[in-house]
């Protein structure tokens, strides 16, 4: 059997990849050792860290070496296995790398779930019911505390992460405003996804905005972008805040270059005895299938909507991270690879 499989060819310069930094392979699939599984894979997810795995540069892995398969989440279907805990027909989200067909043993290395939940499509076991929505959840609720009454803003909140945060914060009665790049964005951020209000930060004045929505300051400042716009929502939190340090897509070209936003504000932390707090997801594994149940429900229940932007097909794959980076996807990006 082949397998198609997209390898790094070259380390990206700048802000986008081009195809040239990939190369298309096809391969025969090799017969599975035991304890192995072979997945039929059906989504792909991109996000904003894969620039860092195809770098030299930090990551939070290891960076690729040449030649090898890009790394990435997918969901696929198992359909042959010698892994007593992985079935035929299991339906498992994990690291399948940028590839038709992925081969995977139970290892830590693949961080491989089996996807319970099977009323919504599964690219949702990547988006609102996987990492991205996991992320979105206790994000909000254990680092961002979140309380009843609580003023919330968020930064790039048309993007995966920040589409749930509107109805999580609603969910919770609190408020949550938005920011984004287009008055579309704007728009769906308050007519589908739960926000109370939306910001153009590219032609509104951010701070007086803000001031607009919430004129007494923000209790929870969601950030998935850094620089200036974490910057301004420091001179805006209210006695005792929680800034969630999500993301910090704005600064990772700027990273590579050492040429970083300086922060001016961060004194207000300690002005307003505000807390400020990064995570990484996966420190919340064991709770993951909570939060898949409890989200799961919301959506049943009309209390959670969610938003994917799908292209189709393994070639698109460098094409739909670049989305990420010119701002041009709505909702958690996504690549088809098989029905
Ligand atoms: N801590 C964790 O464990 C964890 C887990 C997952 C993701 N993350 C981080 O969370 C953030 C969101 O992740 P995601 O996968 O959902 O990505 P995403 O938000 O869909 O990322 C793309 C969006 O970021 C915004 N953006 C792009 N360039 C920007 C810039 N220069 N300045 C300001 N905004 C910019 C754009 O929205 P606009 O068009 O509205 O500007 C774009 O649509 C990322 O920073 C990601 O690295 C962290």
């Amino acid at each position: 059997m082949k397998n198609k499989r997209l390898v790094l060819a070259a380390r990206p310069k700048g802000l986008l990849v081009k195809q040239a930094d990939f190369r298309m392979e096809e391969v025969k699939l090799p017969a599975l050792k035991e304890g192995e599984f072979l997945i039929k894979v059906l989504f792909l997810s991109v996000a904003p860290v894969m620039k860092f795995y195809m770098q030299d540069g930090a990551g939070i892995e290891a960076p690729l070496q040449l030649g090898d398969v890009m790394r990435g989440r997918g969901v696929g279907k198992i359909i042959a296995s010698k892994n007593a805990q992985f079935k035929i027909g299991d339906i498992v989200q994990g690291k399948c790398g940028w590839q038709e067909y992925a081969i995977c043993d139970g290892s830590p290395y693949f961080m491989m779930y089996k996807v319970r939940q099977r009323k919504l499509p599964y690219s949702t076991a990547l988006g609102v019911l996987g990492m991205t929505g996991f992320t979105s959840y206790f994000g909000l609720y254990h680092i961002g505390e979140l309380k009843a009454g609580d003023q919330v803003l968020v930064s790039a909140a048309a993007g995966g992460v920040g589409t749930t945060i509107g109805h999580l914060s609603k969910i919770k009665n609190a408020k949550a405003i938005g920011l984004a790049s287009t008055d579309e964005k704007c728009k769906l951020l308050m007519e589908k996804l739960g926000y109370h209000g939306a910001i153009n930060y590219k032609k509104e004045n951010i701070s007086e905005r803000i001031d607009h929505f919430f004129p007494e300051g923000i209790n929870v400042y969601f950030d998935n972008v850094g620089g200036e716009i974490l910057d301004i929502a420091l001179t805006k939190l209210k006695k005792y805040s929680r800034i969630v340090i999500c993301g910090r897509i704005s600064q990772y070209e700027n990273s590579l270059n050492s040429s970083e936003y300086a922060l001016k504000n961060w004194y207000k932390i300690g002005a307003t005895r505000s807390k400020m707090q990064g995570f990484f997801i996966y420190d919340f594994e064991k709770d993951f299938n909570q939060a898949e149940e409890q989200m799961a429900t919301w959506i049943s229940q009309g209390k959670l909507m969610y938003q994917e932007d799908i292209l189709e097909g393994l070639e698109q794959m460098p094409i739909a991270l670049n989305r990420l980076f010119e701002r041009k996807n709505i909702g958690k990006q996504l690549v088809k690879i098989a029905n």
